[in-house]
């Protein structure tokens, strides 16, 4: 099996390698618990070895002020973003407007012209709030992952989950989750950031919580 680098210091050597390639990886967790730090800091660490990738959002957050607070973390590379090798792309409109079908077009288009090995979507959630009917949004999902897989890329998908939520039809059928913290347990009053690795198809890891520092090269395993 094929694994590429995650772009997270002290990650790989838990994933024995890195990310299943090609895989879908489901990266979910609290509000600011390190979600898109995660989704972009691996998308500038691969870019700096020449992978392209794609960041893809839609009604969440505006695509300026996600590249405003990423820019004080050392990966973020204007130049990088100038040059094409990390795209950054807002299917909100096209979601909403157009449907699921034409937005997952739209993706597979740009990710064939543009050579990209590397997805991420911030947040999944959005794309369920286009659905009325849950079985047709599994079933999107479905015909989305197996495209993705047919395209030879990796994909993140971040969902806005509490650990109450990893029962949703996005965990069971990704081949990795990874779930982001924030916890408080020696101090009540002290929260800590933590991850912690659910499952990775085809991988050995532990599945312990472990420590998450923040610094300004992005996040790193303590
Ligand atoms: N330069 C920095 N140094 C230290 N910590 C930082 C820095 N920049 C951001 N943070 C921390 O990262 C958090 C936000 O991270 P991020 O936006 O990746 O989280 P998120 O899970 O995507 O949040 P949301 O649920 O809002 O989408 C901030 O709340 C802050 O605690
Ligand atoms: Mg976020």
């Amino acid at each position: 099996m094929k694994q590429v680098p995650t772009g997270i210091k002290g990650l790989d050597e838990i994933l024995s390698g890195g990310f299943p390639f090609p895989s879908v990886v489901l990266v979910a967790g609290e509000p600011g618990s390190g979600k898109t730090t995660f989704g972009l800091q691996t998308l500038f660490n691969a870019a700096a070895k020449g992978e392209r990738g794609i960041y893809i959002t839609g009604i969440s957050e505006p695509i300026d002020q996600i590249q405003a607070m990423m820019s004080n973390f050392s990966f973020y590379d204007p130049e990088t973003v100038k040059s094409g090798m990390v795209k950054f792309l807002d299917i909100g409109e096209v979601l909403f407007t157009d449907g699921p079908s034409t937005a997952l077009d739209l993706v597979t288009n740009i990710v064939l012209k543009e050579d990209i090995k590397r997805i991420v979507i911030d947040p999944i959630t959005t794309i369920a709030f286009a659905f009325n009917d849950p079985k047709l949004y599994r079933k999107f999902l479905h015909d989305f992952f197996v495209t993705l897989k047919s395209l030879e890329v990796l994909t993140i998908l971040v969902a806005e989950f509490s650990p109450e939520l990893i029962t949703q039809p996005e965990s069971f059928m990704v081949d990795g989750v990874i779930f982001m913290y924030l916890q408080n347990i020696e101090n009540p009053l002290v929260f800590k950031p933590g991850i912690q690795i659910r499952k990775m198809r085809g991988v050995e890891h532990t599945r312990d919580i472990l420590r998450l520092g923040f610094t300004k090269d992005g996040i790193r395993i303590l």
